[in-house]
């Protein structure tokens, strides 16, 4: 893999290489309205020397189900996808690790807010993103003055590349106000999410998130440390609607997705959470998370997907 880019991107159903992915500057505009992504991450273990992408089947499904929603036709089946990108990772050698993102998009029709076509291109493409899970990092947040986009505007439950300006706002908000990040509450003033993350917090020891009727993104890594906290800690666990005013409050408050992972919030709106760093939970919650997307702890091996970059490597002059 070189040093920038990757040398294959997978587009509408075959392996293209990086340079020949390349479509009309007119295409810019509208065209990216109408799509919706997945991120996804596959960790690199350099005992087994192998990579392991993190409940992929459920990404896929999530994919399907945001293409569903937003009128896009569903050409490609999980399984065609799923060996798509491992292909694309075996080849694009990626022994590190690394970001997934398919997009689907309106392929055909034209391209203005009315215009109307089911046809979709699809295409993945992957990139380095180093985890930070156990590194210490811990950022200041604060409490956005936008609001989360709702179901009845524009459905946070998928992952429709449009819903993402919203965060935008919020981030950029946040940074130009010296936080790192923002926690926006839905349309109710109820606590939402951040923007790329769900928000969790500890009260009493109890593991409490807004449940999914609260203006999120259908988390997954949100569904894996839910279970984690009930089945494996034996944690409780409440989803509901949260106060903002419980995030100052809490013993500590995390946030959780594809990208970040875990990320302890040490501060809110200039509250200290706990004593501002990682809490007792957001540790062995990240703990358990790192070691098993990792595949350092042989629990849950039906979340993770062996690339097959070990299998290669043992064969003399594959991937040359
Ligand atoms: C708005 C938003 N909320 C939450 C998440 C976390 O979702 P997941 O755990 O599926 O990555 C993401 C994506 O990472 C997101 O973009």
């Amino acid at each position: 893999m070189s040093e920038t880019h990757p040398r294959y991107l997978w587009w509408n159903g075959r392996q293209v290489r990086w340079e020949e992915a390349t479509v009309h500057v007119t295409e810019l505009g509208w065209s990216t309205v109408g799509a919706v992504f997945e991120g996804i991450r596959a960790y690199w273990n350099a005992e087994t020397g192998e990579a392991y992408v993190f409940r992929l089947r459920e990404h896929l499904e999530r994919l399907l189900r945001s293409m569903r929603l937003v009128r896009l036709a569903t050409t490609w089946s999980i399984g065609d996808l799923t060996s798509a990108i491992l292909q694309l990772l075996r080849d694009n050698e990626c022994r590190e690790d690394t970001y997934i993102q398919p997009v689907a998009y309106r392929a055909a029709g034209p391209k203005t807010l009315s215009g109307f076509s089911e046809e979709s291109g699809l295409y993945i493409v992957t990139r380095p993103m180093p985890s930070h899970l156990l590194t210490g990092r811990i950022v200041r947040a604060k409490v956005s003055s936008w609001r989360r986009i709702s179901d009845e505007v524009m459905p946070p439950r998928v992952k429709n590349i449009s819903n993402y300006r919203n965060g935008q706002l919020a981030a950029m908000e946040a940074q130009l106000d010296g936080y790192d990040q923002a926690i926006l509450l839905n349309q109710q003033g109820k606590v939402a999410e951040a923007p790329g993350a769900c928000v969790m917090l500890v009260r009493n020891g109890k593991l409490i998130t807004p449940d999914i009727t609260q203006s999120i993104l259908e988390s997954i890594t949100r569904d894996a440390l839910l279970r984690l906290a009930r089945e494996e800690l034996g944690l409780q666990v409440e989803e509901r609607a949260v106060d903002r005013t419980e995030l100052y409050v809490a013993e500590e408050v995390f946030l959780c997705g594809t990208a970040y992972e875990i990320t302890p919030v040490g501060e809110i709106d200039h509250y200290q959470i706990g004593d501002g760093q990682a809490g007792p939970v957001t540790r062995a919650l990240e703990r358990l998370y790192h070691d098993i997307a990792r595949g350092i702890d042989p629990r849950r091996p039906e979340w993770r997907t062996p690339v097959g970059l070990a299998e290669r490597a043992a064969v003399p002059g594959a991937g040359s």
